[in-house]
């Protein structure tokens, strides 16, 4: 069998059914370094009477090769759509879906953004605390009930440490390890052995706010709480505080906002009353700030502690606060589009 003969018979027998094949075929016998190619350049050297022939024949080939090269491009392109045919590469992508943001997350951005805005910094510390943070630099008598074991969660075999039952560890934190001038809130979860109804739950949320430098008085912890309850609640808010009592601060005060679902006109929520409480609140104790390390004489301050979960049900009118724990989806996706 010559040459041609073999090139030709190759020629006639490669299957292709695909584009690798395809692309094998024109390798072999169209590219330049092609065994075809190379008796092309082979005519020259061919002896005279032979080389018409010869010559003939190697185009003869190349043409074949040509043509059976289109002939399977051809095929391969025209049945390459309707392989594809069920994927339609424009049409828009499904977009995933987003969760939302809990009612109860949001609320501490908002609060926290709300005194950000006028210079406190946010502090956070740990869930599990000792004695000292809790109660005894906060001033606590020893014989407090709030250290009963009815109010705290303890934690066996340590009766120094339990879950902390509320954020005002952290203004211990705070003070011991800077001096003033000091402006924070300490947003966090907070433990208490209660039973749970729809008013009170065993974890929930606080805010806990810390302002200490010199010749701060209860005016400037008035007018900064103005402010605070016109920004979460609307510019026609009004505030009132009620002499009230907590170790930590003297003198101490519980502040009320005008009901925001009747406007103070007295509602089911206000009890009739136009007002609901909101926060307790006072100047820090001078115990209190000798107690971390703050000479008393030189500085004073406010603190002031709210409730998150009461801000969230007065602000969004539920009723509930077990809600806030379900986690039911029904409930949580009301308060945000999904991926705001
Ligand atoms: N720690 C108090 C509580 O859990 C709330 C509180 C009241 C915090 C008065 C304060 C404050 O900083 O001055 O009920």
């Amino acid at each position: 069998m010559s040459i041609i003969e073999k090139i030709s018979s190759e020629l006639e027998n490669f299957n292709v059914n695909t584009a690798e094949a395809l692309e094998k075929f024109r390798m072999q016998f169209l590219s330049k370094k092609s065994e075809l190619q190379g008796l092309l350049s082979e005519i020259k050297n061919v002896p005279v009477e032979e080389r018409k022939n010869f010559g003939q024949q190697v185009n003869l080939l190349k043409q074949r090769a040509q043509a059976i090269f289109e002939e399977h491009r051809a095929r391969l392109e025209a049945s390459a759509p309707t392989q594809q045919s069920d994927i339609d590469v424009t049409r828009t992508a499904a977009t995933a879906e987003l969760g939302s943001r809990h009612p109860i997350s949001l609320m501490m951005d908002e609060v926290c953004g709300i005194f950000e805005r006028i210079g406190f910094t946010t502090v956070t510390g740990p869930d599990i605390e000792d004695d000292w943070h809790i109660f005894t630099a906060l001033n606590f008598p020893e014989e407090h009930p709030a250290r009963d074991m009815q109010d705290t969660f303890f934690v066996d075999q340590k009766p120094d440490i339990a879950l902390r039952t509320h954020t005002s560890t952290l203004q211990v934190r705070t003070m011991e390890k800077q001096q003033p001038p000091i402006r924070v809130i300490c947003p966090g979860r907070v433990f208490r052995n209660e039973v749970i109804t729809s008013r009170a739950h065993c974890i929930f949320h606080q805010m806990e706010g810390l302002y200490i430098d010199k010749n701060v008085s209860f005016a400037d912890m008035k007018q900064t709480l103005l402010y605070f309850a016109k920004q979460l609640f609307g510019e026609n808010t009004r505030i009132r505080l009620r002499p009230s009592y907590f170790p930590f601060t003297e003198p101490s005060a519980e502040m009320d906002v005008s009901c925001n679902i009747c406007g103070g006109e007295g509602c089911a929520l206000c009890k009739h009353t136009g007002w609901v409480e909101i926060l307790g609140c006072g100047m820090v104790d001078p115990n209190v700030l000798e107690n971390c390390g703050i000479d008393s004489k030189v500085y004073s301050g406010f603190a002031f502690g709210l409730g998150i979960e009461r801000m969230t049900m007065l602000k969004y009118k539920t009723n509930d606060i077990r809600l806030y724990f379900e986690n039911d989806a029904r409930f949580i996706q009301q308060f945000t589009a999904a991926g705001r």
